[in-house]
């Protein structure tokens, strides 16, 4: 996507390197930044400089390439593995994408490795756009049909699911933004998204791409609802069980909950990567990741000089929990869009897409 008419990619390689945006320095700055190891790119994981299931399982197949290039041999590769594995817990691209790298260049002698490594992870980065691309298509269509009559279709999102959250496009806001170039009016209701606050992400990508939208609170979406003020719901995931459950960033559950009560239709837009075929009860086999209390704790803004600042919102001795991520069952979800159309969420509505992720 374009930034200030200059066209990114939210990771591209850069020689030896590889080229990242950091998100921890948006919306306020735009900064680009190279990484050279593995260990760097593990820290830029981590410390969510790169951020989305997507973008993390790209990212770390870029990882693996840049690991190889200093050692290659065998003990090399499965130490690049264990590290980068263990960057965050939830998104399951993160898996698929190693796992993928792993077979592509464990049977290799070591100095094949290298070249084959950063080919496989140029492949993964290419194949994600397409799969962006397709589930836009997809979602504009169930935009096209909401437009009929109506003046503006009202979306609702929840987090970052956008471009910055994939290699380009991206999931829950690919179609929206195929939409808008097609010319059917919408308006974005995008919700902050405590306590890292995503939406601000999603807002940024927004007014980068002239879409209209508005910045709105957590807790508002159940209201906008009950008046009548969002037609879709549509959401990204990080981790997706056989059977249609969706978890995703913390607070999408209420979402599905309140779009249920209203009558609003719920779509996740997942690309099959993202699913994960051995969940059978997802509830107590996905790892929900727990982050640092300080996050609730702190926010960081900009001051009235406008220098980055952190500020404390509780008092001394406040305790808080962190779950980064929730999931949202299956009997919520009114349908998912991956890249094969959008499906029921269901065992067999998605049993189509592990023929196509296996035919990759
Ligand atoms: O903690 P984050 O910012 O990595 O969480 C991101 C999300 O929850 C997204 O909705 C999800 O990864 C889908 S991104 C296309």
């Amino acid at each position: 996507m374009k930034v200030a008419d200059v066209s990114y990619r939210s990771v591209w390689r850069d020689g030896d390197s590889i080229g990242i945006v950091d998100q921890t320095r948006l919306p306020h700055e735009f900064v680009t930044r190279r990484l050279s190891t593995g260990e760097a790119v593990a820290h830029a994981i981590t410390a969510m400089q790169v951020r989305g299931a997507p973008l993390i399982g790209a990212v770390a197949a870029y990882g693996l390439a840049l690991a190889l290039s200093k050692d290659s041999s065998d003990s090399g590769l499965a130490a690049a593995f264990e590290l980068l594995i263990h960057a965050r817990p939830t998104a399951v691209n993160l898996r698929w994408s190693l796992t993928r790298m792993l077979e592509h260049v464990q049977p290799l002698s070591p100095e094949m490795r290298i070249d084959a490594a950063w080919g496989e992870a140029e492949r993964i980065a290419d194949e994600d756009i397409e799969l962006n691309q397709s589930i836009g298509r997809h979602g504009l269509e169930l935009i096209r049909d909401l437009a009929g009559d109506k003046s503006t279709v009202n979306v609702l999102t929840h987090c970052n699911a956008g471009w910055l959250a994939t290699v380009d496009y991206g999931t829950a806001l690919a179609p929206i933004y195929f939409a808008h170039d097609e010319g059917i009016p919408v308006h974005v209701w995008v919700d902050e998204t405590r306590p890292r606050n995503q939406g601000l992400l999603t807002a940024w990508e927004l007014a980068s791409h002239g879409v209209p939208h508005t910045l709105v609170t957590d807790n508002a979406g159940g209201h906008l609802m009950q008046h009548g003020k969002v037609d879709l719901v549509i959401v990204g995931a990080d981790r997706v069980s056989a059977g249609g459950d969706v978890c995703n960033k913390i607070g999408t559950y209420l979402k599905a909950l309140a779009a249920k009560a209203n009558a609003v239709p719920f779509y996740a837009a997942v690309p099959s990567p993202t699913i994960d075929w051995t969940i059978s009860d997802p509830l107590t086999e996905i790892p929900i990741e727990e982050r640092s209390a300080n996050e609730v704790l702190f926010v960081r803004g900009l001051n009235e000089d406008n220098r980055a600042t952190r500020v404390a919102i509780a008092t001394e001795g406040v305790t808080a929990e962190n779950p980064a991520f929730d999931v949202t069952p299956a009997e919520l979800v009114t349908g998912i869009i991956t890249e094969a159309g959008v499906v029921a969420a269901t065992r067999e509505g998605l049993a189509p897409l592990s023929e196509s992720a296996s035919g990759r």
